[in-house]
């Protein structure tokens, strides 16, 4: 049998006043015996301390960080190939047009075993030039290690998230290092190419690239598990015309799709006078296409008039980075094993 709510309300509010009286009695007695001088201190103390906490609480509402910085990010190239050089996969077909996925990425355990998984799906797609952005000041050698392993062209950068994002209330994860990227595909990106956003928490079906490599403007399709449908998609009418969006979170967004949810004809996007990701927690996407000049009926809707799903947001089981003991194993292969694990990120 269910117990009575409001019975269980009751009780339990009671224990709460009863505690509290105890506890008031105790602090008056503390009070009482204090001098005039440790009574302000105490009073400035506590007065001092709301004052604070209320000022920093107001600021975080109402000073936001503004969604362009005020001054230039860091942004730095560490190595790039324009060459496809791997064993696997189709040959290059030199006259497809070129699809630029810009993956952003931070350092966390999960890190490698993210990009070897995307990468490994990337291998069997023709064409492709990956662009790993790095949200870190430094180039992560793991990574290029990594990139000319697997001989695909690439790009590989990096440019941090500007310290005050890093303290907002909702963080813009992976925006400065895609606007990174964005600058290095205006700048070297060729015309004949289309830019597509696959964050290293994703799952993709290979042949939806074959699907946006044509892409005119703009192209759009679903993408699995997302918020509370477990899906954000376009609605299109029968004349294959987006019409609006099913999505569990509208926010007043003009498009409402996730970042794995388009892809973008790049020299369309040159052509756009003021193309910028802004650094809004939620609204990356939205004000990425409003930056492009889009409107709805220049979207070309794909994966069968926008009724499957070819690319997921899996997300990872977050892993903490544990620092290991070692005492034990200074002369056998766990020595070297967690030297590897150590340059991989996945331990202290
Ligand atoms: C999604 C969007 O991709 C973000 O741009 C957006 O900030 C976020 O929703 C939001 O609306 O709050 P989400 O799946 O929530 O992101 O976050 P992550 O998967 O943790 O990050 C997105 C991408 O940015 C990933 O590729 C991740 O590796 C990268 N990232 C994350 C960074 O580069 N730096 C970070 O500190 C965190
Ligand atoms: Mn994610």
């Amino acid at each position: 049998m269910f117990e009575d709510a409001s019975t269980t309300g009751q009780n339990s509010k009671k224990g709460k006043v009863g505690d509290h009286s105890r506890l008031d009695v105790l602090l008056w007695d503390k009070i009482q015996v204090m001098s005039h001088r440790q009574r302000i201190i105490m009073a400035i103390i506590i007065g001092g301390s709301l004052i604070y906490f209320t000022i920093t609480q107001v600021l975080l509402v109402v000073a936001k960080a503004p969604s362009e910085p005020t001054q230039p990010e860091f942004r730095k190239i560490c190595t790039f190939s324009l060459e496809r050089e791997t064993i696997y996969g189709p040959a290059e077909e030199e006259s497809l047009p070129i699809i630029y996925v810009v993956t952003p990425t931070y350092k966390r355990p999960e890190m490698v075993a993210e990009l070897t998984r995307l990468g490994q799906s990337l291998l069997l797609v023709p064409r492709i030039h990956w662009i790993i952005a790095e949200d870190n000041r430094e180039c992560s050698p793991v990574i290029s290690n990594l990139l000319t392993r697997f001989g695909l062209p690439y790009t590989h950068l990096v440019s941090p998230m500007p310290e005050i994002y890093r303290k907002e209330r909702y963080i813009p994860r992976g925006v400065s290092n895609r606007r990174a990227a964005l600058q290095w595909i205006k700048e070297n990106g060729v015309n004949h190419a289309v830019v597509y956003f696959l964050d290293d928490d994703n799952a993709i079906d290979i042949r939806l690239f074959e699907e946006m490599r044509t892409t005119k403007k703009v192209s759009m399709w679903p993408v699995g598990l997302i918020g509370d449908y477990s899906v954000s998609s376009p609605v299109v009418d029968k004349m294959d015309n987006v019409v609006g969006f099913y999505d569990g979170w509208p926010a007043d967004r003009k498009f409402q799709v996730d970042m794995a949810g388009f892809a973008v004809n790049v020299g369309y996007m040159k052509k756009q006078p003021k193309v910028t990701m802004p650094y809004i927690a939620g609204h990356e996407e939205d004000g990425f296409l409003k930056s492009l000049n889009i409107r709805y009926e220049d979207v070309e809707v794909l994966a069968s008039g926008c009724t499957e799903v070819m690319v997921w947001h899996t997300r990872t089981t977050k892993n903490p980075t544990r620092s290991l003991r070692l005492d034990k194993h200074q002369h056998d292969n766990i020595k070297r094993l967690t030297d590897n694990m150590r340059q991989m990120g996945m331990i202290k």
